[in-house]
């Protein structure tokens, strides 16, 4: 799976400095990039809007007219069904501060007010054509959430990926940048996993599973693939692991200074990912990998 930018009013594509090879995108050339998805065989793509507008609650997140919503009709009417689109659901790329949904007084993320927001998200996305809503925010309760609202809006075939073990991470540097997402004050450490707590991420995996997930994800993925095979081991749903901004971008940087052979360890890093038990690997590589025929 290839995760996507695309950006309100964008004509084009504009790189992404901190991700060498990863842009944001315009309509026009968010639908472009997914033809060519379509061409190489790639599984599916994962889109990540950015707004025109931010405020406090996040409102553009549930805009039908927003990034995202866009985006999907204009693939799906391109594509149809061959590809799978995911959406992911999350209120950080759309408030001004860049936390994942309201905040509180106490500057703490207003979980159910946030949960509130991301079933709004989530039916936006399913009813502009998202085969998956993916959500991302680690708030407590919001697979069920999710679920029940896309069932109430009549959208029961929509599955859900729930970025079950998600761990408060260095390796999403990059993907600020890429989606204008950065913190204005706070941190993530209250919803997102400690690295050093494998437990914390099983518990997290199992109330997902019974909340309704369709499939689990684990992230980021090479720093965590004892999670990735523990998670294997314990669940028949597919396993997703999301080989994250920072882990690719430490490769690309490398071999922009010819001290290794990009290609080669990305080819590895996706192999050793599905070793470990993942069926799906989400990578902002998928597409010179597939292109090159390397996986
Ligand atoms: C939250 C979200 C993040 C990423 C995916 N979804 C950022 C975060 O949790 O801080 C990071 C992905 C990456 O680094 O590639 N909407």
């Amino acid at each position: 799976m290839l995760p996507m930018f695309v950006a309100e009013g964008l004509d084009g594509a504009r790189p992404v400095a901190s991700l060498p090879g990863v842009s944001q995108h315009g309509v026009a050339s968010a639908v472009a990039v997914a033809e060519e998805a379509v061409e190489v065989g790639l599984g599916g793509v994962i889109l990540f809007g950015i707004p025109a507008e931010k405020d406090a609650v996040g409102s553009a997140g549930w805009d039908p007219d927003g990034p995202v919503p866009a985006a999907l009709r204009a693939i799906r009417a391109a594509v149809g069904d061959r590809l799978v689109l995911w959406a992911d659901v999350c209120q950080c790329e759309y408030t001004d501060h860049g936390h994942c949904g309201p905040v509180l007084a106490d500057g703490e993320v207003d979980n159910d007010a946030a949960v509130e927001g991301y079933v709004r998200d989530a039916v936006a996305y399913a009813e502009a054509g998202a085969d998956l809503v993916a959500p991302s925010g680690m708030m407590d309760g919001q697979v069920a959430a999710l679920r029940r609202g896309l069932d109430q809006a009549g959208q029961q075939t929509v599955g859900i990926v729930a970025y079950a073990a998600k761990f408060a991470s260095g390796f999403y540097g990059p993907f600020r940048e890429a989606a204008g997402s950065a913190l204005v004050g706070g941190d993530r450490a209250g919803h997102q996993l400690p690295s050093g707590n494998a437990r914390a991420a099983a518990v997290e995996l199992a109330l997902d599973a019974e909340e309704g997930a369709d499939a689990l994800m684990v992230k980021p993925a090479l720093a965590y693939l004892d999670i990735v095979a523990a998670a294997r081991r314990a669940h028949d749903l597919p396993i997703a692991a999301y080989h994250v901004s920072g882990e690719y971008a430490m490769v690309a940087a490398a071999h922009e200074r010819g001290w290794l052979d990009g290609p080669e360890v990305l080819e590895e890093s996706v192999r050793s990912i599905r070793r470990a038990g993942a069926d799906v690997v989400l990578t902002y590589a998928a597409m010179d990998l597939a292109r090159s025929g390397r996986s």
